[in-house]
């Protein structure tokens, strides 16, 4: 076991948490990637500086929402050509970007082993006071599953699309088959109004609480807002503007609450 690997491990023997904040969701495109790159930057903004992991390994985009161009990235780590702080690409938001590969195959297919390898090199780029953000793919797949039992929280991004709740119900029900206990909370993105998120949040709470018998808190809501589209495309996170909209504001808020926590 590796010095960083060991630090993951409680006195009592089980393994510790990753001090992390895992970005997840299910489905593809709610949000997920926008969520984990502006409440990077918002932590930064309130004072540390971040370090966002891009945990989509098989298509990662992260870094161009941070209009970052990575020349190497975790594949190469993982191969052992580069070491972890030779991929680390600083933006000038106050975020370091560990940036991921997109169109490699094997990336998608960790081992245990390398998996496990991958996030002791994350744990040592974890600095106390801040968590670090880790994106996820969608799915349940081996990889995000395997972050999602690593970090200490992880936020569940679900839309109001009924789609979107079945399959953040069913991420949130494997999880709790295969890694029982953890963190989960939720993350309400693209809502119509703060109604419309509060009762997407009870109907997950309360399936989540009848067949699963767990508590799911609800983290937080982001307002649908042409503005964190528009950041995409300009490739500039919205979280960095002096002003902030609706959706940077609720990120913000966020952000705000997680800092408060004990890192
Ligand atoms: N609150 C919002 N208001 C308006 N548009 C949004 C909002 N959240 C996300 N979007 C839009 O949805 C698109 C998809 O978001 P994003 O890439 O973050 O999703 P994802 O869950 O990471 O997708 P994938 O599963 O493919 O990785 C963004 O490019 C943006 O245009
Ligand atoms: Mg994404």
């Amino acid at each position: 076991m590796t010095d960083q690997a060991a630090k993951l491990r409680t006195a009592v023997g089980g393994p510790a948490r990753l001090s992390a904040i895992a970005v997840t969701g299910g489905k593809g495109g709610v949000g997920k990637t926008c969520l984990a790159v502006n409440l990077a930057v918002a932590l930064a903004k309130l004072g540390q500086p971040t370090v966002l992991v891009d945990g989509d390994l098989g298509m990662a985009n992260a870094d161009m929402l941070l209009g970052l161009a990575p020349e190497r990235t975790l594949a190469d780590v993982l191969a052992g050509t580069c070491s972890i702080s030779e991929v680390l690409l600083h933006s000038p938001f106050g975020v370091s970007l560990v940036p991921a590969a997109s169109g490699v195959d094997e990336l998608t297919r960790l081992s245990p082993e390398r998996m496990e390898r991958m996030i002791s090199l994350l744990a040592g780029l974890a600095r106390p006071g801040t968590p670090l953000v880790i994106d996820t793919a969608a799915g349940i797949g081996r990889e995000v599953l395997g972050i999602l039992k690593a970090v200490r929280v992880t936020l569940v991004v679900v839309t109001p699309d009924p789609t979107s709740m079945t399959d953040a119900y069913a991420l949130i029900k494997v999880m709790e088959q295969q890694h029982p206990g953890g963190d989960l909370r939720l993350v309400i993105n693209l809502a119509d109004g703060e109604h419309e998120a509060r009762q997407v949040a009870t109907r997950l709470q309360t399936v989540a609480r009848t067949h699963l018998k767990r508590e799911l808190p609800l983290a937080g809501w982001i307002p649908r807002d042409p503005a964190l589209a528009d950041s995409v495309r300009r490739r500039k996170p919205l979280a960095a503007g002096a002003t902030l909209g609706p959706a940077a504001a609720a990120i913000r808020n966020l952000a705000v609450r997680l800092r408060g926590e004990p890192w």
